[in-house]
């Protein structure tokens, strides 16, 4: 009898039909009722901070926004602009912005090439691509980025102009930057600061699930590395009311905050105020942090439910992973190099999962070892049939 076929007679309610998804981080139905109710109780304000949120105008997103941002990223509020839905979306538009008119210590050009930490977020990497941009790939180290590589790459190669980081709860790994560390990053990027971009993409900042460190404001630690001019902090709440309808933020110094406004007034007359304002005003009753711990209620027990069956895979030797202190994710490494087996195995009895090589430039894991498990959006009951599934396809291919 084939693996598959032993498997599907070990799981007789496989054969419902039913497809099983952990490929992508996204809130389930529960979390994003607790945001329903807190929009349904309260009423859509139609001005806020004298500004009428009906109207063009505030590119800069109105005060109360900003200030949430502030809240949420732990950056200052005049240096903090609220805009639409997706900081990726932003992501994409200071790439376009540095490529095409530039920004005071940052202009890409089709030479530029990024670091990039790996196992890191895959639409991260296909932006990336898609502006043409060379991507090199420095792997995490067990406690944080191997910043002696990085350091490496960039004093022999001038055309080094960026990199991307999540540096809390990175997505996958979960790995949370120390100050230190920072200190050691921002250090290593200082012989290219004249053209250098560094994305802090902070989507995970306020969403802790265990005790995790403290971090200091990634803004004074880069000015006190003189390289402020070319740190752009990212954010959204995205993962904390709707994903897909909420606000995000960046951060950065005021020079680089006016080029970027200014380059965004051709691609729009105003962000989406009146979502702003919804925002501002629900968190003017309530803390995001107490809004936080309560979204932790509905994640936490999935996150120790995937951990339970990855640490079984640990005992027998089949798998290594970090038990992540919060974000959305958890990185499976295989113990004998056989992802793309496994998801594919997954993948025919109903589970299914990221491609290999989701988590690296070019889709190229070169171990053929890493998956990423995205436990938040199935309810519970769902969640254990995913573990099942995924546990007995890697014991019986190994
Ligand atoms: C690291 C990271 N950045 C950005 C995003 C997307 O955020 P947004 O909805 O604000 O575009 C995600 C979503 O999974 C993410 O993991």
């Amino acid at each position: 009898m084939s693996i598959l076929d032993q498997i599907k007679e070990e799981l007789p309610w496989l054969g419902n039909n039913k497809i099983y998804d952990l490929t992508r981080g996204k809130p389930s139905p529960n979390q994003l009722l607790l945001s329903q109710k807190l929009i349904e109780s309260i009423s859509q304000p139609f001005e806020m901070d004298g500004v009428d949120l009906r109207n063009y105008g505030t590119p800069e997103g109105i005060k109360s926004a900003r200030n949430l941002g502030s809240t949420i990223l732990g950056t200052e509020e005049e240096k903090t602009l609220a805009l639409d839905n997706s900081s990726l979306t932003l992501m994409h538009q200071i790439l376009a912005c540095s490529y095409f008119l530039g920004f005071n210590s940052s202009k890409l050009t089709p030479e530029s090439k990024f670091i990039c930490l790996v196992p890191g977020y895959d639409r991260h990497f296909k932006l990336l691509e898609n502006f043409g941009i060379e991507m090199i790939s420095v792997p995490f180290l067990e406690n944080g980025p191997d910043i002696g590589k990085i350091e490496e790459y960039i004093a022999k190669d001038s055309s080094i102009h960026g990199i991307v980081c999540v540096p809390r709860h990175s997505n996958p790994t979960g790995h949370t930057f120390t100050d230190e560390q920072v200190d050691q990053l921002f250090k290593a990027v200082q012989p290219n600061k004249e053209n250098f971009m560094i994305i802090w993409d902070n989507a995970y900042a306020c969403h802790d699930l265990k005790e995790t460190i403290e971090q200091s404001s990634a803004s004074i630690i880069a000015s006190s590395n003189g390289v402020e001019d070319n740190l752009f902090i990212l954010g959204s709440t995205s993962k904390i009311t709707l994903a897909g309808a909420g606000i995000s933020f960046i951060s950065s110094t005021t020079e680089n905050l006016d080029q970027f406004i200014s380059y965004r007034n051709s691609l729009t007359p105003a962000p989406n105020k009146m979502n702003q304002g919804l925002h501002a005003k629900i968190f003017s009753q309530l803390s995001v942090f107490d809004h936080m711990a309560e979204l932790k209620k509905l994640i936490l027990p999935k996150f120790e439910l995937v951990e339970s069956y990855l640490l079984n895979l640990k005992k027998m030797n089949l798998c290594e992973f970090t038990s992540p202190s919060g974000g959305y994710f958890f990185s499976f490494e295989s113990s004998n190099n056989n992802a793309e087996e496994i998801i594919n195995a997954c993948g025919e009895v109903g589970l299914k999962l990221l491609p290999v090589g989701s988590c690296f430039p070019y889709l190229r894991d070169p171990n053929n070892s890493n998956i990423r498990l995205a436990p938040t959006f199935p309810n519970i009951e769902d969640l254990e049939k995913c573990m099942e599934i995924f546990s007995k396809v890697v014991i019986k291919l190994n």
